[in-house]
């Protein structure tokens, strides 16, 4: 199959923006997902995708894009769980109240599982489908245990508390959705773009959204295992 139909959540800015242009320009069809209507439909106008309204966290919003891509697509290839949030603000884990580790979590891990839920009816339905889930080498258990394996650049960022553990939740449900999908052919894995500026970071990465959404983009197009996390430098990471 050449041209598939992709989702992609958040992405109206950052590496899911990035990631929608990538899929687009090499002939997908991708719907790019974003809770603000002005956002999204501006940010699809500029990548040639088209807007589908989705807040991760409204189950309304989810349900009625389910709804839409069924009626006009009949299936879906490719979901792509990009939106995240940080509510770590620089503070460590002794200052932040559980309303604000329970917020990340609603965006980070709940809202994956119920976009992904709701989702995978129409990926059943292609023959090619997967899930890329985008996660980061902070939630791996190797940088946890060792934060210096995370390198000079992301030392700084090891501990945190409300990103890190929930992407940590984030890996262990990727493999539970592989391991459970893995005899539908359904390939799930968790994709790293690589330390970017976004504003998820007060734009502090060393590389541009560009190249992460590029990276994300290369490994959905040429990813071919389940239950992997592939990372930026064409290998895969240590759980
Ligand atoms: N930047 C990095 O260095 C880096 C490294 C590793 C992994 N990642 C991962 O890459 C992904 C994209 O992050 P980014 O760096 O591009 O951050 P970003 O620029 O802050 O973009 C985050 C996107 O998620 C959206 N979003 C947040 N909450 C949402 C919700 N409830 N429903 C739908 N969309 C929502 C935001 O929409 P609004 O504009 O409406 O807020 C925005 O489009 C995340 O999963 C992040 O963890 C980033």
């Amino acid at each position: 199959m050449t041209s598939q139909i992709a989702l992609i959540t958040g992405a109206n800015k950052g590496i899911g923006f990035a990631t929608a242009r990538a899929l687009a320009d090499a002939g997908h069809t991708v719907l790019l997902g974003a809770r603000d209507p002005e956002r999204g439909a501006k940010a699809a106008a500029e990548t040639g995708t088209r807007f589908i309204r989705l807040d991760v966290t409204d189950p309304a919003t989810i349900a009625a894009a389910a709804e839409l891509i069924d009626t006009e697509y009949g299936r879906l290839d490719i979901l792509v769980n990009n939106a995240a949030i940080t509510r770590d603000l620089r503070r460590v884990p002794a200052d932040i109240p559980v309303a604000d580790l329970r917020e990340a979590y609603e965006t980070n891990v709940f809202g994956v599982v119920a976009v992904t839920n709701a989702m995978l009816p129409l990926l059943r339905r292609s023959p090619v489908g997967q899930i890329g889930n985008v996660s980061s080498g902070l939630g791996t258990f190797a940088v946890l245990d060792d934060p210096d394996q995370a390198g000079s650049t992301l030392r700084a960022y090891a501990n945190l508390l409300t990103y890190n553990s929930s992407k940590a939740a984030l890996n262990a449900v990727t493999l539970i959705y592989a391991n459970t999908l893995r005899d539908s052919g359904i390939r799930v894995n968790a994709l790293s773009p690589g330390h970017c500026a976004t504003d998820l970071n007060n734009n502090t990465g060393p590389a541009p959204a560009s190249v992460g959404g590029e990276q994300v983009a290369r490994l959905l197009i040429d990813g071919t295992g389940t239950g992997q996390f592939l990372n930026e430098n064409g290998g895969t990471y240590p759980w």
